[in-house]
C-alpha cells in the first residue's frame, strides 16, 4: 500500500463540522440536519454525509502514493496522481446515497440492526477525476467489454481501512466489468469533490464513485484495482447490503440466496418539516430531494397533506451543469432534484411526499411491505406528521 497507511485507532480522524448529528462516532457516521441538507443543490463538502467502518487512512507519502491495477489482465500497471491527472478529466456531478438511509424509521416498524441515519445519509457533488473506463484501457481492457482476455468480469475496488467486519481487514467492494468500462455509466476515479482536493472522510487521495449505485460500492482510499472472476467475496458485499423479503430474519437468513445489491431505487424525502413541528401560518413549504439510481431521472414529485387522499404535484429543481457526457445523455442524469410546494397548512396532519422516476418506478406506500432485516433501500413513502402550524423552514429553492 503505498503511500497510504490506516491507523488502528481514532485518535487521528480528521476535524469535522460541530453541525452534523452523530449516529456513531466511532467509526465516525454522521449526516447534516434536514434544513442544511437542501440548502443547496451541490452540497458543501462539510454537510455531505460521512460514513466509515474504520479509522480514516492517511497519506503519509502523496509522492510515493500509487493505485495498483491488475487481476486476470496480461498487464499490470501502477499509476501516481500526477498520471491519472494526466488522462482526461471528467466533472460528474452525482448523488451518493448509502443504503440504510432512513434506517432509523425502518426500525420503528421492527426492530432492524444497523447504524440509525434520518433522511440525510445522502448528498449531491461534483466528482472530478478520471474514468475508469479510460484506465482500464490502460491494462489493455477495451470500453464495454464484459470479460477480459483471462477471464475477468468484475472489478475489484481494495482500500486500506481496518474494519471490524473484516475482521481488521480492508473495505472492499466490485462491480461488473460492463459497467466499469461503459463511458455513459460515469464510474470515475476521483480525486476532487465539489472542485477541491477530496478531503480525508471523502476518500483522500483517490475513490471510486459509481453514480446510480449505493454508497457501499464507491470504496474510498483506493489501493488496488484487481480484475477478478466472480464477484468480490467481502463481507459488504456478500453478508451485508443485500436486500431480503420481510419474512427473511436472523434465524432463518441464508446470505447467498441475494445478490449484493447495485442500483438503488426511486427515493424523496421531505427536509423543510421535522415531525411534531408545530406549524401557525396559512401556508406551509414543503421542500426535499427526489433521486433515482441507475441513470433514471426523477419524472414527478407527488404531495399529500390529508394523508395520501388528495395530491398535488411539487416543482421541482436541477441544475444545469456545464457536463454533457460523450454518449448524449441528460445532464444531470446522476443527480438529484430538490422539490417545493407551497401548500395550505393542515389540521394535525400527515405531509407526505413520493417520487415517480422515468421508468414510471414509484415509493412504495408502506414501510412494511420493504422491511428488511438489515433496514437497507427505506424508500417508503416519507411522512412527517405535523400539527397546526407554524413552522417554515427556510429554503433555496
Ligand atoms: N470505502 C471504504 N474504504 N470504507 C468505508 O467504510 N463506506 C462506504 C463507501 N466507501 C466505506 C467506503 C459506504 S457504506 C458509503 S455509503 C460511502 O462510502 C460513503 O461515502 P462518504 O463517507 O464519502 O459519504
Amino acid at each position: 500500500m503505498p503511500g497510504l497507511t490506516a491507523p488502528s485507532d481514532y485518535s487521528q480522524d480528521p476535524p469535522r463540522h460541530p453541525s452534523l448529528k452523530i449516529n456513531s462516532k466511532d467509526p465516525f457516521n454522521a449526516e447534516p440536519t434536514r434544513e442544511a441538507l437542501i440548502s443547496s443543490y451541490v452540497t458543501p463538502v462539510d454537510f455531505f454525509y460521512k460514513r466509515n467502518h474504520g479509522p480514516i487512512p492517511i497519506v503519509d507519502d502523496p509522492e510515493g502514493y500509487r493505485v495498483s491495477i491488475g487481476g486476470l489482465v496480461e498487464k499490470s500497471v501502477e499509476l501516481s496522481m500526477d498520471e491519472l491527472r494526466k488522462l482526461p478529466k471528467y466533472n460528474v456531478t452525482a448523488t451518493l446515497q448509502c443504503a440504510g438511509n432512513r434506517r432509523t424509521a425502518m426500525s420503528k416498524t421492527r426492530t432492524v440492526k444497523g447504524v440509525g441515519w434520518d433522511i440525510a445519509a445522502v448528498g449531491n457533488a461534483t466528482w472530478g477525476g478520471a474514468k475508469l473506463c479510460d484506465v482500464l484501457e490502460i491494462i489493455g481492457i477495451p470500453k464495454l467489454s464484459a470479460i477480459s482476455s483471462l477471464g475477468g468480469k468484475h472489478v475489484e475496488f481494495t482500500s486500506v481501512d481496518k474494519c471490524k467486519e473484516e475482521k481488521g481487514g480492508p473495505y472492499k467492494a466490485s462491480i461488473p466489468l460492463r459497467l466499469a468500462t461503459n463511458p455513459g455509466a460515469d464510474v470515475l476515479l476521483a480525486y476532487e469533490m465539489n472542485g477541491e482536493v477530496l478531503n480525508r472522510d471523502h476518500g483522500y487521495p483517490l475513490r471510486v464513485i459509481v453514480p446510480g449505485v449505493i454508497g457501499a460500492r464507491s470504496v474510498k482510499w483506493l489501493d488496488r484495482i484487481n480484475i477478478i472472476k466472480d464477484e468480490c467475496q467481502g463481507f459488504f458485499m456478500q453478508k451485508d447490503y443485500k436486500m431480503f423479503p420481510p419474512s427473511v430474519d436472523w434465524d432463518n437468513i441464508d446470505w447467498s440466496t441475494r445478490r449484493p445489491q447495485m442500483d438503488f431505487p426511486v427515493q424523496c424525502a421531505i427536509c423543510s418539516l421535522e415531525d411534531a413541528n408545530v406549524i401557525n401560518q396559512g401556508k406551509i413549504t414543503v421542500a426535499g430531494y427526489a433521486v433515482s439510481g441507475g441513470g433514471r431521472g426523477i419524472e414527478r414529485v407527488d404531495i399529500s397533506v390529508d394523508g395520501g387522499m388528495n395530491w398535488i404535484e411539487a416543482q421541482r429543481y436541477q441544475k444545469d451543469t456545464s457536463y454533457v457526457a460523450d454518449d448524449d445523455h441528460y445532464a444531470d442524469k446522476w443527480a438529484w432534484v430538490l422539490f417545493k410546494a407551497v401548500v395550505d397548512a393542515p389540521e394535525n396532519a400527515e405531509v407526505i411526499a413520493k417520487a415517480v422516476d422515468t421508468a414510471a418506478n414509484v415509493q412504495p406506500e408502506t414501510v412494511e411491505a420493504i422491511w428488511n432485516l438489515r433496514g437497507i433501500l427505506n424508500t417508503s413513502w416519507h411522512r412527517v406528521r405535523v400539527q397546526k402550524a407554524s413552522h417554515i423552514v427556510k429554503s433555496n429553492l
